[in-house]
């Protein structure tokens, strides 16, 4: 995309310099509100952190395909991150992000300050994750889900989609969406997508622009931990979670923060006697980077394992 234009093409977006032909982009509260009054049908949500990747394009695809509007928001949210994460480093590619939004075909681009999105400060009054929030991601990153639902609840009720779409790739953030649009009745249909992997397996992140080569390498090992799960699911629960952590354990430069399998609504580890589907999900640092990881498994018979990766 090299045409660039001084002006959004719409009149509500005038003030943006830079943003490619076709796009309109919404820097403020009265921008958005003024290009959603122009969006007709069905108008579909994709919220990212920029830094977007094939895994952002493939939910602009997903959304593209089944609504008749997209708005994209662009938001490194501060209330997600704990003191000692990665805000202050996390990746900036606006520029790239948005010739990203118009070749995938997002109409409106939602990219506001924090202080357009929390005005007065940190909000006195938050969404609580509640006991899901707390275990596996939320064990490591205290109040993280907490400042995901209120930054999503926020973002719903700007852009006010028929639709908002999240991937699978952070299985526990799509679960308590869902939970959450459920239980405080936001009236909007929630579509999960799978997860995008690199040709090797690894998923996709914009995360993953931490790894050295090195680190590239050995982040591989999340993938094929999950593959051999996998392989391994007709024969029971610990059956899937020892080949699993077998092959974590055996990488000492990945070191595991977690590596659970869970029933996919309530995040408590299955019994040996479960059958059906479950959460094979893995958290580990590589280097400084932290890595999540999962995969969809069908406990008590075999699996199609194309969905990891083939090792
Ligand atoms: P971010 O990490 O930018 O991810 C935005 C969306 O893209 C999320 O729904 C995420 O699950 C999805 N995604 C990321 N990598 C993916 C992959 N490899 N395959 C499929 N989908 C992928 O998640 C967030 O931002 C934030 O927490 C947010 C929901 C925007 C709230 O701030």
């Amino acid at each position: 995309m090299s045409e660039r234009v001084e002006r959004s093409p719409s009149a509500a977006g005038g003030t943006a310099v830079g943003v490619p032909a076709g796009l309109a982009l919404a820097r403020t509260r009265s921008e958005l509100a003024a290009e959603r009054a122009r969006l007709v049908g069905r108008v579909a949500v994709v919220m990212t952190m920029g830094a977007l990747h094939e895994g952002h394009a493939t939910l602009f695809r997903r959304a593209r395909e089944q609504c008749d509007r997209v708005i994209a928001t662009i938001f490194l949210n501060p209330l997600q991150f704990g003191p000692h994460e990665d805000l202050a480093k996390y990746p900036r590619t606006f520029d790239a992000d948005l010739r990203l939004c118009t070749r995938e075909g997002v109409d409106v681009v939602f990219a506001p300050s924090p202080d357009v999105v929390y005005p007065d400060g940190d909000p006195g009054i938050v969404v609580s994750a509640g006991r899901l929030g707390t275990v596996l991601e939320g064990a490591s990153r205290p109040g993280h889900f907490d400042g995901v639902l209120t930054v999503v609840a926020k973002l719903l009720h700007l852009t006010r989609p028929d639709a908002a779409y999240f991937g699978q790739k952070d299985a526990q953030q799509l679960l308590l969406i869902r939970r959450m649009v459920r239980d405080l009745d936001f009236g909007i249909d929630v579509v999960g997508v799978p997860t995008v992997r690199e040709a090797d397996g690894l998923a996709m992140s914009s995360r993953n622009a931490y790894l050295t080569a090195l680190d590239r390498e050995v982040a591989l090992t999340l993938p094929q931990a999950l593959h051999t799960g996998v392989v391994h699911a007709a024969e029971g629960a610990s059956a899937v979670r020892r080949a699993a952590r077998d092959v974590l354990v055996r990488e000492p430069l990945c070191r595991a923060d977690y590596l659970v399998l869970a029933h996919p609504d309530t995040l408590d580890d299955v019994p040996e006697w479960y059958r059906g589907e479950a959460l094979l999900a893995v958290a580990a640092r590589v280097g400084t980077t932290r890595l999540i990881d999962n995969v969809l498994v069908m406990v008590g018979q075999e699996n199609d394992v194309d969905g990891v990766g083939a090792f």
